[in-house]
């Protein structure tokens, strides 16, 4: 008999099954039911109901191995368990995390020989369920080739979905929202470096977090956590028969994944509710990741920060020291062009306007060699991680730095050169340490070197986690841009603390932009597995780019704020320029008081793709910040402050959208007012089309 090992569960029974020839096995919790089966095949499958709805039907698990299938399957045991449990996170929405679930494990040997052996790993908690394979140690079965996963998620009905593309790169799309019989990847224009046929093959694969929701009200998510040494798991759509099954990004030999048994997969998870906002208080997916492998986290802090970026963004400053390459003088070196934006005395102003208005952090790209010829060229080799262009000052910025009490991030831009990334890695942290940057913002802009890797497979899955690894060694806080999307493993490694892995604000710079319900999706898609960089605050809404005259953002400014607190992240940018903000000074109070950790998080009012409200309380503080954001029509925003302490009075300073605003016709109107409310308070606020307001509501002494 097995016994149980961990001091929290409190219940353990192994029962071995075959004398009983037992081949159904149910688990619950709340409204969750779980049910594994083996069918007359010897074919695993699970289902999984939500209030005697179903949720998954009955769909198969398993893999194809070096090619072929493996199994049929007896069940040679069972193991359950339970655990309820409570633990902190380093940072975080909410203060504390109850982690209760039931655990199933189904252990499964081929019937023929070579008979080898596989369990499957099922949790089921009150929101969803989680289950993994394991490949246990075993004498048939050690470093082998998984060449497809069968895992399907057979959904009820043509759910509504929101969806962007299977590519095998950055997920940086706008999201489709259709019934799943429509989903067709390639009707969308690819936005990535290489061709449709190399970065998205599966014509109908789509990203997860896959958000759906059905005819019946219920909310449905499917993601995955702890994707560690394994490919990501994008969804395969069989449209007539709403089928989803594992797609996983291959390694260039077209094999999926390498392994060495014992392992286990990452967890497959649906999250299911009838109410939106429980799909976003979720923590199932937080709570199936390890927990944090960093002891002493006394060093990771949560940040605001501005950057010399979006000036680079909009073209009136540029990543490069020079025009072109060809550009050299007599003695070898290359002529500055006049617009690079990393330049000393453009920083000094950056850590000035940061000193003066209490951002901790300053963000300069394009300080270091190589920017030349970073963008599409596929080429190896172009950047280096610690030679600056000869008009930024390491020294004189680092002192400057520490004298205004502004911490500097440093960027490390691979252009896709992840093995010269590697390779340099020791080298690029050292150069931090001794210069003062206590965070990174790492990127991988283009087609991957080693060429044939993908963004998504497991290669560059084992490279993020190690670039993590590697940081929390050197004590560096790391955001990447254009890694795999996240699944939770920010609990395993919270230096880690944000990830881009969609479309950020960015895109509003250099191409059409986000439509205004994208932020109302994101969280209930990207941000499902992990924290985002959006880089929100962008005040000024329209004509800043040089380029195209009438390119706007699709916000309205109050929008802007409100994402401070509706994509919720630890790592928060000021992402427009100083002057900027400068001619909006009360509105920027808002985002030199909004905290960047909490101890309280509440849903107010959520619909994917239409609005979502969200309070949340300062770490520490009895003052709580709200953010309502809406898509592009205009709605009516009704909220009760039941949260506040009973009998308490409190000053709300309510950051609104004009009268007239509007996110296309006059995005900038905004009115700040301010009224003393209670926890009997309920306020009615108008958001305009494309708007959102930001609330600040701090405690009467
Ligand atoms: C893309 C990133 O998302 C962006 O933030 C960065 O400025 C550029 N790459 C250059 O590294
Ligand atoms: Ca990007």
């Amino acid at each position: 008999m097995r016994t149980c090992a961990l001091i929290l569960f409190v219940l353990c029974f192994a029962i071995p099954v075959e004398s009983q020839a037992q081949n159904s096995f149910t688990e619950s919790l709340g409204n969750i039911k779980l049910n594994f089966s083996l069918d007359d095949m010897g074919s695993p499958h699970y289902e999984v109901s939500y209030k005697n709805k179903a949720v998954i039907k009955k769909s198969l698990l398993g893999f194809k191995i070096s090619g072929a299938p493996l199994g049929p399957f007896i069940v040679k045991g069972t193991v359950t368990k339970s655990a309820d449990e409570t633990w902190s996170p380093v940072w975080g929405e909410v203060k504390e995390i109850r982690d209760k679930h039931k655990q199933l494990t189904i252990s499964l040997q081929e019937k023929h020989t070579p008979n080898r052996l596989l369990n499957i790993i099922f949790r089921v908690f009150d929101d969803g369920v989680g289950f993994r394979y394991e490949f246990p140690l075993q004498p048939k079965l050690k470093h082998f080739v998984i060449s497809d996963e069968l895992t399907e998620f057979n959904v009820s009905g043509d759910h509504k979905t929101f969806w962007i593309p299977g590519d095998y790169d950055s997920n940086e799309y706008a999201y489709t929202t259709s019934p799943l019989s429509q989903v067709d990847a390639w009707k969308l224009p690819l936005i990535s470096n290489g061709s449709k046929e190399e970065n998205m093959p599966d014509q109908f694969a789509v990203q997860t977090p896959l958000m759906m929701k059905s005819i019946d009200s219920l909310y449905i998510n499917i993601h995955e956590a702890a994707l560690v040494n394994y490919s990501s798991m994008q969804l395969h759509v069989d449209r007539a028969n709403y089928k989803l099954s594992a797609h996983l990004v291959p390694a260039p030999s077209g094999q999926k994944v390498y392994l060495r048994a014992p392992v286990k997969t990452p967890w497959r998870t649906v999250l299911v509710s009838d109410k939106a906002a429980e799909i976003l208080t979720s923590k199932t997916i937080l709570n199936l990741n390890e927990p944090s492998k960093i002891v002493n986290t006394s060093w990771i802090r949560p940040m605001k920060y501005i950057g010399i970026w979006w000036e680079m963004q909009t073209n009136k400053g540029s990543w490069s020291y020079s025009d072109n390459l060809d550009s050299v003088s007599a003695t070898g070196s290359l002529f500055p062009n006049e617009r690079h934006s990393a330049n000393t005395s453009n920083v000094k102003k950056y850590i000035d306007f940061a000193s003066n208005h209490g951002i901790s952090g300053l963000l300069v790209e394009g300080w270091n060699t190589g920017w030349e010829e970073w963008f599409g060229t596929f080429h190896d080799k172009e950047f280096d991680f610690v030679t600056p262009y000869p008009d930024f000052d390491v020294v004189g910025i680092m002192n400057y730095a520490k004298q205004k009490n502004v911490q500097m991030i440093m960027h490390n831009e691979t252009g896709g050169s992840v093995d010269l990334y590697e390779r340099q890695m020791d080298t690029a942290f050292r150069f931090m340490n001794r210069f003062g940057y206590p965070a990174v913002k790492t990127g991988y802009v283009g087609r991957i070197i080693p060429r044939g890797e993908h963004h998504d497979g497991q290669w560059m899955v084992n490279h993020y986690i190690h670039a993590a690894e590697k940081a929390a060694r050197y004590k560096v806080m790391i955001n990447m841009h254009e890694p795999v999307r996240p699944t939770g493993l920010h609990r395993t490694y919270p230096n880690w603390l944000a990830n881009e892995a969609a479309r950020g604000n960015e895109f509003n710079a250099f191409s059409e932009g986000n439509q205004p319900e994208h932020e109302t999706i994101l969280p209930f898609t990207r941000l499902m597995g992990g924290p985002m960089d959006y880089t929100p605050g962008i005040f000024k809404i329209r004509n800043y780019s040089k380029e195209v005259p009438g390119r706007q953002v699709h916000t309205t400014l109050a929008k802007q704020l409100a994402l401070y607190i509706t994509m919720y992240s630890p790592l928060q940018m000021a992402a427009d320029l100083p002057e900027n903000y400068e001619a909006h000074m009360d509105a920027f109070q808002f985002i030199k008081d909004v905290p960047v950790d909490w101890d309280d998080t509440r849903i107010l009012e959520a619909e994917p793709g239409d609005y979502l409200t969200i309070a949340r309380k300062e770490k520490g503080k009895d003052a709580w910040f709200i953010g309502s954001i809406t898509d592009e029509r205009n709605r009516s925003s009704e909220i009760s402050l039941d949260f506040l302490t009973l009998g308490k009075k409190y000053t709300a300073t309510i950051y609104a959208d004009g009268d007239k605003a509007d996110w296309k016709s006059n995005p900038e109107a905004y009115k700040i007012t301010s009224q003393k409310v209670d926890s009997k308070t309920k306020l009615k606020l108008k958001v305009a089309p494309g708007g959102g307001y930001a609330i600040s509501i701090v405690g009467e002494r």
